[in-house]
């Protein structure tokens, strides 16, 4: 699965460096990331890069120098990469997802989340390409769970509106392509804000400060690097099998609500959670929330396809970098 290609390297020898053309082994299985520098799409490109796959990721603001800048708004600049690139596979992560920004600038967001994924959809057919859709368990109202990939959507707010309709767009412009569904994520960030997970880290360290946290809305933390080796399976599985299209449903197992994950995140680091206080009450504030969507993931297990990191274990992965308490580091750690 590998081919053969010229690199420049520099070599450098005492008193003097020279410039040399050396065989460099690139895979022959090509996949483009869009999100690319996101939180899911960072341990998206990690996972095929170290799978033997030929990596190619998109980012937009914060590409440079490692990915490819490329507007995903600008039709020109899509079909261009694909066209030079020609990817067997492209794993679409980028959409706008913070739910202040998408109540605020919904035209904007559709245009990211709808229409350009119906033109990269549209693209990747041009090129034979199996497109994945990330998607969201947030596309369920939430009253009727489990939800299996049959079951009817019914969103209750714009992000899962919208995200929804990006679904759509994709199937009608490839058919081939397939939506993988999926929940709240965590895993390692660049800052804990980055993830709805993390960012309850410092309320969980700081214990001289009682913090309120939703008891009330079921949640099924997946980590990032489970949800890339799912989107790495899937596309191995379809390059030997075309049949394999349509929607599928990723997460993890374990059902807990903020309150529930921020006292698990104090055990794994064996911080105190008296501070932690539940609350019970639907949430007042803020965009319209499922209660529950679980997502049946039975389909894609019946493929042989997934993978579990268990929350403890990949919860302390991910935050013992944001760790205040430097002895914790040690003892924990070292
Ligand atoms: N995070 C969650 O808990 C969660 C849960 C369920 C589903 N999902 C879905 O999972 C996917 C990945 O989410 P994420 O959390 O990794 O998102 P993220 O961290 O917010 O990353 C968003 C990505 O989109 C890129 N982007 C934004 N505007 C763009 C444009 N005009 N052109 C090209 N790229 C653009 C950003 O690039 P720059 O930063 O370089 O500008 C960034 O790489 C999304 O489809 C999301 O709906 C996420």
């Amino acid at each position: 699965m590998v081919g053969r290609e010229k690199e420049l390297k520099i070599r450098f020898m005492p008193g003097q460096c020279e410039l040399v053309e050396e065989d460099v082994d690139i895979p022959n299985r090509r996949v483009l990331i869009t999100g690319a520098t996101g939180l899911l799409g960072r341990a998206v490109y990690k996972e095929f890069n170290e799978n033997n796959w030929h990596a190619v990721g998109c980012g937009y603001s914060r590409a440079r120098p490692k990915f490819e800048r490329i507007n995903l708004l600008n039709s020109v600049e899509v079909h261009d990469i694909i066209q030079d690139f020609q990817p067997h596979v492209i794993v679409h992560c980028a959409a706008e997802r913070r739910p202040d920004v998408v109540e605020s600038q919904a035209d904007a967001v559709s245009q990211l989340n709808v229409t350009a994924s119906g033109n990269l959809a549209k693209e990747a057919a041009g090129v034979g390409a199996f497109l994945i859709y990330i998607s969201t368990d947030y596309v369920f109202d939430g009253t009727n769970p489990p939800y299996k990939e049959s079951d009817a959507p019914n969103p209750l707010n714009l992000y899962g509106k919208t995200k929804l309709e990006g679904e759509k767009a994709v199937l009608e412009n490839n058919e081939g392509a397939a939506v993988l569904r999926i929940p709240i994520l965590y895993g390692e960030v660049e800052n804990l804000e980055e993830s709805a997970v993390t960012v309850m880290f410092d309320k969980v360290q700081f214990s001289n400060k009682s913090a309120n946290m939703d008891h009330w809305q079921q949640r099924f933390p997946t980590n990032i690097k489970d949800v890339a080796c799912v989107c790495r399976q899937l596309s191995e599985k379809r390059m030997l099998d075309p049949s394999i299209k349509g929607t599928f449903h990723w997460s993890g197992n374990e059902q807990m609500t903020k309150y529930e994950m921020a006292c698990a995140i104090a055990d794994a680091f064996n911080l105190p959670s008296s501070h932690l206080r539940p609350i019970t009450d639907s949430p007042v504030v803020g965009a319209l929330r499922p209660r529950n969507a679980q997502l049946d993931c039975s389909k894609l297990e019946m493929l042989g396809i997934g993978q579990r990191t268990p929350f403890r274990v990949g919860i302390r992965e991910s935050l013992w970098p944001f760790l205040v308490d430097k002895r914790w580091r040690q003892t924990v750690f070292h």
